[in-house]
This record gives C-alpha cells, structure tokens and sequence, in this order.
C-alpha cells in the first residue's frame, strides 16, 4: 500500500469535535506505552506524525489521522497507566467509550498488546468490551523484535489463550522495528473498511 497522502486533521476529546469527513474509521486500542502511536507512524511510512515516547501517557486525546483520503487512523490515550489519578481515568473511560458506543464511521479497531508478556487484566476487558458492542477487532501483538524467533509461537499463544480470541479473530505478529507484519495488517485494515 502506498500512502501518498497521512495528516493529522484534528484532536478530539468530546463528539462535536470529530471530523466529519464520512470516512471510514480504524481506532486503535492498548496500554500506555504498548507502541499504539509507533504503529500508526510505521504503517504509514511516517516518522513522528503520530507523536511517540519512551514515557508512557503521550497521547491525551483522540487524535485523527487522515490517510489517502481513504481512511482515518484515530490514536487514542492508552490505559492502564499508573501515574494517572481516579479522575482523569474516569475522564478517559467516558472519552473512549462515547466513541467506540456512538461513532458510525468506526469499522474497527486495532487491539494493540506487547509480545512480551501475558495480556492483562485491562486488555481482557478490552477485548471483551469490544466483542460486547460488536466492534470488529484485530488483534495485533506489537514490538516482536524483542522476542527470540524460537520462542515467537509460545508468545502467541499466550496472547491467545488469556484474551481468548476467538477463532474468527487474527493475532497478527508486528514490529515498529522492523516493519514485520506491515503487509498482512494493510490486507486486514482494507478488509475491514471495505466491508
Ligand atoms: P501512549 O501514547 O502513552 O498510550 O503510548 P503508545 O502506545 O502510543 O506507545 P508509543 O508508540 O509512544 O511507544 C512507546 C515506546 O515503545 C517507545 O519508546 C517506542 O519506541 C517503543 N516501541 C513501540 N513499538 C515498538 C516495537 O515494535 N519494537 C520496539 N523494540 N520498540 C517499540
Ligand atoms: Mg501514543
């Protein structure tokens, strides 16, 4: 896929603030720091158009990214950030779930979790939340540089069984490094936006 065309069109914490291209939307999902905006930035070709850290809690807004006049990336605040008190989670919980519940340009979303270590509790909930409201999800298992490639397949499979993705649902192997798993994630967004 050739991105001739990736900008931000705008920032967002509340509806009336969504664009209204009409275009079809793909969100993305993960805990602070799992690599959501690295992602965004490695698919698109881009370097630091998604804005990345090493310090978890980059992202605070819903942020809307404008692909080929095609789709809509939308990077969205991680959870299960320590740092970050009752408030403001609860603040971040009504962000997302008015836009997940409520946006009809939503097609998808991307479920972003670490290869590394066995999904959490919150990225259950995630997950169930998503199956719960009918909301196609793409299971990506992000920065795979990290894990030895004889014990990639043991990692998956972790990922599968605590999340219990379902049969229908793809755990797709990616890397922000090394651009693994680039290909296949285009082939699935497309089959999503196209549907
Ligand atoms: P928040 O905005 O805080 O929710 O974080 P995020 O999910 O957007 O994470 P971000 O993309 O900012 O990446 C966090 C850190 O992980 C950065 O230091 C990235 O360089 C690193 N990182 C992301 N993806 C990969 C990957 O595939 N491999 C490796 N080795 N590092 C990665
Ligand atoms: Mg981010």
């Amino acid at each position: 896929v050739k991105v001739t065309k990736a900008e931000i069109i705008t920032s967002a914490v509340k509806p009336e603030q969504y664009p209204n291209t009409g275009l079809p939307e793909i969100a993305l999902a993960g805990r602070s720091n799992v690599g959501k905006s690295s992602f965004i930035n490695k698919v698109l070709n881009r370097k630091n158009l998604a804005r990345t850290s090493s310090t978890p809690g980059k992202t605070r807004t819903l942020n809307f990214f404008n692909i080929n006049d095609r789709l809509l990336f939308v990077d969205v605040p991680g959870y299960g950030f320590a740092k970050v008190g009752k408030g403001e989670r609860a603040a971040w919980g009504k962000m997302i779930e008015l836009y997940m519940q409520t946006r009809e340009e939503l097609r998808g979303v991307v479920l972003l979790v670490d290869i590394r270590h066995k999904p959490t509790g919150d990225d259950q909930q995630m997950y169930d939340y998503l199956k719960h409201f009918e909301i196609p999800v793409l299971v990506v298992a992000t920065k795979a540089d990290k894990v030895p490639k004889s014990k990639i397949q043991k990692h998956v499979k972790q990922v599968k069984e605590t999340l219990e993705v379902e049969p229908e649902d793809k755990v797709i192997l990616f890397s922000a490094e090394t651009a693994q798993g680039k290909e296949e994630v285009w082939k699935e967004l497309y089959r999503l936006i196209e549907k």
